[in-house]
């Protein structure tokens, strides 16, 4: 049909004919889509995907938990101790050289037990008490020296001059006393023996004074040359040796 020319469209920019298309084509696009939705093919509903999700997840947590998939275990071994690093271990005091380990020691008794009368300079008084500086008894044989100090003296000394009575010393004393103010004496006051009365040698001079004929009296310049005119028995020590400070026990190797 068409329309008669001399009565123009008020609106010219309106295509009739095209809007009837666009028309036409929305209608059958509409029609199609609605097919779809009968055909039972419609997309999933929110609802559906939001149920599977907690399934899922619950699922996830009772199987997961159950065969340790989330395991630390495999990762982290039980009971895992780790090893120090290097040169972080607790090595101990710095070994010290026997003699000066000793010394050390022996210094710190001979403050305590001697130094009240001999002096911190080993000198004594010239009057009542002897020097020990120089003098042949300490730095002589180790037996003789160790049972004046365990047992005290009486009577005349190396000089024939009697000085007055030492009391006995050994009381209390330990080994490592012993050893350690034997050993700080001969190397001290000027004197230089410089070798290491041990810890065996000095268990053995314990010995040998409680074994002692008077032993509770303090010995004299005849016992002494009689019966300990001797160096003590026991293992020696390379007065360079390294020590562990403390316990005097070979330090080891670093
Ligand atoms: C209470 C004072 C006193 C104390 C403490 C003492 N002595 Fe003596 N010591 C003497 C007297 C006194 C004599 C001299 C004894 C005599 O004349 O017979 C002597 C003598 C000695 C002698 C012999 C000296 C020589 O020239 O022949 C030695 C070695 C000695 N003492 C070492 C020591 C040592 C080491 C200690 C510490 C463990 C010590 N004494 C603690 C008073 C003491």
């Amino acid at each position: 049909m068409s329309l008669p020319n001399e009565k123009p469209d008020l609106e010219e920019s309106i295509n009739v004919t095209e809007a009837h298309g666009v028309a036409v084509r929305d209608a059958a696009a509409c029609a199609r889509e609605k097919r779809i939705v009968d055909n039972g093919i419609a997309p999933i509903s929110l609802w559906a995907l939001v149920a599977c999700g907690v399934v899922l997840l619950i699922a996830g947590g009772i199987l997961g938990d159950a065969g340790h998939w989330f395991s630390y275990g495999t990762l982290f071994r039980e009971n895992y101790v780790r090893t120090p690093a290097g040169g972080a271990e607790d090595t101990g005091p710095l070994p010290k050289e026997a003699l000066a380990a000793y010394m050390a020691k022996g210094s710190k008794i001979y403050s305590a037990k001697c130094n009240g009368c001999h002096g911190s300079d080993g000198k004594g008084n010239g009057s009542t008490f002897p020097s020990l500086a120089g003098t042949p008894w300490p730095n002589g044989e180790t037996e003789r020296f160790a049972m004046i100090i365990l047992n005290g003296l009486q009577g005349p000394v190396h000089d024939g001059i009697t000085y007055g009575v030492m009391p006995p010393q050994g009381i209390g004393m330990t080994p490592e006393d012993l050893a350690g103010i034997m050993t700080y004496v001969r190397s001290s006051f000027g004197n230089t023996k410089g070798d290491v009365i041990t810890l065996d040698m000095a268990k053995a001079a314990i010995e040998i004074s409680a074994a002692r004929k008077n032993a509770g009296n303090s010995v004299t310049a005849e016992e002494l040359s009689a019966d300990h005119l001797k160096d003590l028995p026991g293992e020696k020590l390379d007065p360079k040796t390294l020590l562990d400070p403390i316990t005097l026990a070979p330090a080891k190797a670093p």
